[in-house]
């Protein structure tokens, strides 16, 4: 994946195996970079929460997945860790804008 910035649009270009994708840079959730995920073909994975997005059509394919530390808790912390957990459960996830893709003698349009 590879971000770019087009007349104030943060866009993330996307090569699965020579299909291009284009698509918002910022996460449906909560605003992260996408290109700084994953990419596994269409499949783009957000490196903040994990949410999942088919690049191809822009939609939420998941929800957040949580990360877990091994480390408990402290217990002067976990107030607020139950309010972030409550917090997170109203925060929706919106589906990516797309932008079509096309590609003439080796060049990538995208039309935006
Ligand atoms: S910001 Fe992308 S999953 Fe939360």
């Amino acid at each position: 994946m590879k971000a770019c910035e087009v007349e104030g649009l943060e866009i993330v270009l996307c090569n699965d195996g020579g299909k291009f994708y284009a698509f918002q840079r910022r996460c449906g959730h909560m605003n992260a970079p996408l290109d700084m995920g994953t990419a596994n073909g269409y499949i783009v994975t957000c490196p903040l929460h994990s949410v999942q997005f088919d690049a191809s059509t822009g939609k939420a394919l998941s929800g957040i997945v949580p990360s877990y530390s091994e480390e408990p808790v402290p217990k002067s912390m976990a107030g607020s860790f139950a309010w972030l957990a409550q917090l997170m459960t109203h925060v929706k996830i919106h589906d990516l804008r797309t932008f079509a893709v096309k590609v003439e003698d080796g060049k990538i349009f995208v039309d935006i």
